[in-house]
């Protein structure tokens, strides 16, 4: 049984206020951490901060560790560690509020992680294998990895309006491999920026993928692209985006200069010029997934988009991993994967939820870090007990990702889980 729970605060991968929190059982102690995002909106679970100016200028998580530590520790001892929707039901009647905004969604999060850790141990099986039998999945494959190689939008000081291209090593046997092919295209690509605008370049955003002061994410493709080429693996490796579009959309429009200083209106895009520029992006670099092409209440072109079939579309804060959200994009055709953040919805329980909601509707699910991110590694556990064959953890560098990539490959070693070997388990096939 769960015998105490003590939470403190930590500092995340930018150096902000996180919650931190051990839970004891008779099997020992349970550490997890929360991480968090740039982007949040109206309809995501409320991550609970200070607000007192004095600290950390407003960003303290003093209030949300003092619910876990006073509140939830009480309502919880006692309890079995292996009843994770009964801890889960009990944190979110103590809260009562729909958005989690009492207690706060980084205290909920912190203990639902922790008392997950803690079932696991108390059924003495791996954290993998609990998350899977907790979410009724009984096949566990490897999730391909997207890493971030080139950083813009909000997590970077360039100029790229596009927040993140990403590479895929879909044609790896073994996650071990894909995570040298990673590697390896990062290390090139770190060279290729160097040999083309110099080493003052090749400085890093916040999940780890360089930010050259590039403007145009064709200027980021190629780049990309030739490190690929660089690698000898061109056929095992694909490419794909997270635009983040609802960053820079200026009422109907697109602003793809919006972080420069000489900002001269000329690259405004309307939606369809959007889909315009997607559509050659996809025949010109083979794109395999884009996420968030348009601003999040921009449905009708995404929409458009989407019916065309051209890619994966992911919808991160199209979603913002809400039930809601998500059904509305089902019925709509709106896009065909669910990018999922834990910290959006709040519980783990709720997050099998519209993890079931995405795969009931055909959807893929890409398990996703933030860019606030600790050196917990659950959600690559998650990801592999989840076994939706995807995972978003940043670039292949720095260790708040690293800790994620690691433990998946570490998971293949110990425990032989299989790889999807080809594209497969790229929900954009089932679509094409
Ligand atoms: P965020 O970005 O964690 O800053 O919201 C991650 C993403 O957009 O995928
Ligand atoms: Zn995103």
């Amino acid at each position: 049984v769960i015998t105490k729970i003590k939470a403190r605060q930590i500092l995340d991968s930018r150096g902000i206020p996180t919650v931190e929190v051990d839970l004891y059982t008779n099997k020992g102690m349970f550490r997890a951490s929360v991480p968090s995002g740039d982007v949040t909106g109206m309809y995501e679970a409320v991550e609970l901060r200070d607000g007192d100016k004095e600290a950390y200028l407003g960003n303290g998580v003093t209030r949300a560790v003092k619910n876990i530590n006073e509140k939830i520790s009480e309502a919880l001892i006692g309890m079995d560690p292996t009843l994770q929707s009964q801890i889960d039901q009990a944190i979110i009647d103590l809260d009562k509020t729909v958005k989690k905004s009492e207690l706060g969604a980084n205290a909920i999060l912190a203990v639902s992680i922790a008392a997950c850790k803690a079932g696991a141990a108390e059924r003495e099986v791996p954290l993998y294998k609990h998350i899977a039998d907790l979410s009724g999945k009984t096949d566990m494959i490897l999730p391909v990895p997207a890493f971030t190689v080139i950083s813009g939008g909000k997590h970077a000081g360039n100029n790229l309006a596009i927040q993140e291209i990403m590479i895929l090593p879909i044609g790896a046997t073994r996650f071990s491999e894909a995570l040298q092919l990673g590697s390896e295209t990062y290390h090139h690509l770190k060279v290729v920026i160097t040999e083309k605008y110099g080493p003052h370049e090749c400085n890093v955003g916040e999940d780890g993928g360089f930010a050259p002061n590039i403007s145009s994410v064709q200027e980021g493709l190629d780049l990309v692209k030739e490190a690929i080429s660089r690698t000898g693996y061109n056929e095992k490796i694909k490419i794909a985006i997270d635009v983040s579009a609802t960053t820079f959309c200026i009422g109907t429009k697109y602003d793809l200069d919006f972080k420069s200083a000489t900002r001269s209106g000329q690259n405004f895009k309307s939606g369809e010029d959007m889909i315009e520029m997607y559509k050659e992006l996809c025949s010109e670099y083979g794109i395999v997934s884009i996420e968030d092409p348009f601003d999040k209440e921009d449905w009708e072109h995404v929409k458009n988009f989407s019916s065309l079939g051209l890619c994966q579309v992911v919808g991160d804060d199209l979603l913002l991993s809400n039930p809601k959200r998500i059904e509305r994009a089902i019925r709509e055709s709106a896009c065909n994967t669910l990018l999922l953040k834990v910290n959006q919805i709040g519980t783990l329980t709720e997050a099998f939820e519209v993890v079931k909601q995405a795969k009931d509707a055909n959807w893929g699910v890409v398990v996703s870090h933030r860019s606030g991110e600790t050196e917990d590694s659950f959600i690559a556990d998650l990801s592999v007990g989840l076994a939706m064959g995807q995972i978003k953890a940043g670039a292949p560098c720095r260790g708040e990702r690293l800790a994620k990539y690691n433990q998946v490959d570490f998971l293949m070693h110990a425990h032989g889980i299989c790889f999807p070997s080809c594209l497969v388990e790229i929900s954009f096939l089932l679509f094409s």
